[in-house]
């Protein structure tokens, strides 16, 4: 494995499916990693089991509620005074919701809450640490359903016409989106260090969305089409890559399938639907991308 000695990762929902699968390739290959969990007990408990397969004694826990904005920066501010420098970060956390929507207590609803804003605020948050590091590297996880399920309202993007493919589809897309738009940012404001990537895990054997109440006859196929899928080890193959090859040095503003750079819904991938996407979050969240952080 490349590049992998010494450097910190920060990978969110390490506690289970690709992140954790990913987060013990990552410390067999020697990095530092910061394994981030909702839960403390368990995450602990994979912590302790990563050293135990690894032998990797680096490895450091945070904890936050990823639906929740409070808690999510909250451990951006946590992570930033334990740790000034972060090499790579990992938005991997994410879930497809139920068939009727739900609203976080901060009254947003919970796809897009985990699979968008947490990781906007988490990149827009450690940009002072990431850009700290020789080679910082951002990668999100995506999903290939901004291709199937995304039927984006750029005018309402928090909107109330809810299905839980939908909301989910739309987030993985405007995480893409974000992913570009920041990597377009980084480069306009003459940072070179930093590189944004998005990527599709495949179709992975996990606990996504068993969990998830989508209706019968979709619990009902997704049951017999998960006999089919990867292994989370192989789910987590193209992470690892994007997280370690240096075929990947400089290379940004991109989406990775297997490896490769794959293509983005091209009737939604354009600049100005970036945009639209990346000043609604910050309006929303109230954090913003500044040269004056770094
Ligand atoms: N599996 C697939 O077929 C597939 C396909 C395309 C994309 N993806 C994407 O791959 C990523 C990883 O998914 P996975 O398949 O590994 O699913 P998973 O096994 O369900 O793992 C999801 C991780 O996210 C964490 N998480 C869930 N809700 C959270 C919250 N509110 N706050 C903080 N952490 C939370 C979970 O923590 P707990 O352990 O506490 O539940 C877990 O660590 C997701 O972004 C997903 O959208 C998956």
């Amino acid at each position: 494995m490349e590049l992998m000695k010494s450097k910190i990762i920060l990978i969110t929902g390490a506690t289970g499916g690709i992140g954790k699968a990913a987060a013990i390739e990552l410390a067999k290959g020697g990095a530092h990693l910061i394994i981030h969990g909702r839960d403390e007990e368990k995450t602990k408990h994979v912590q302790q089991e990563i050293i135990r397969v690894t032998g990797n004694t680096q490895v450091d826990i945070v904890t936050a509620d990823l639906f929740l904005a409070a808690d999510t920066k909250a451990m951006v501010a946590e992570i930033k005074s334990r740790f000034p420098v972060v090499d790579i970060l990992i938005n991997n956390a994410g879930v497809m919701m139920n068939k009727n929507r739900e609203n976080t207590s901060e009254g947003t609803e919970k796809t897009i809450a985990l699979n968008l804003i947490a990781p906007f605020l988490l990149m827009t948050g450690l940009l002072p640490c990431l850009i700290k590091s020789d080679k910082g590297r951002i990668i999100n996880v995506s999903s290939s359903a901004h291709r199937q399920n995304a039927e984006p309202n750029f005018n309402n993007i928090s909107e109330d016409d809810y299905s839980p493919m939908k909301a989910y589809g739309n987030a993985k897309l405007y995480l893409i989106l974000i992913s570009q738009r920041l990597s377009a940012l980084l480069k306009e404001n003459g940072v070179d260090s930093i590189t944004v990537n998005s990527m599709h895990p495949g179709a992975v054997a996990t606990n996504f969305s068993t969990q998830s109440d989508l209706g019968w006859l979709f619990n009902f196929l997704g049951k017999i089409a998960r006999r089919f899928f990867r292994t989370p080890e192989q789910g987590a193959d193209t992470l690892v890559y994007l997280a370690t090859s240096s075929d990947i040095k400089g290379v940004t503003g991109k989406y990775f399938i297997d490896r490769k750079t794959a293509e983005v819904n091209p009737k939604y991938d354009n600049v100005a639907n970036e945009k639209v996407v990346w000043n609604w979050l910050e309006e929303y969240t109230g954090s913003a991308f500044s040269m004056d952080n770094l």
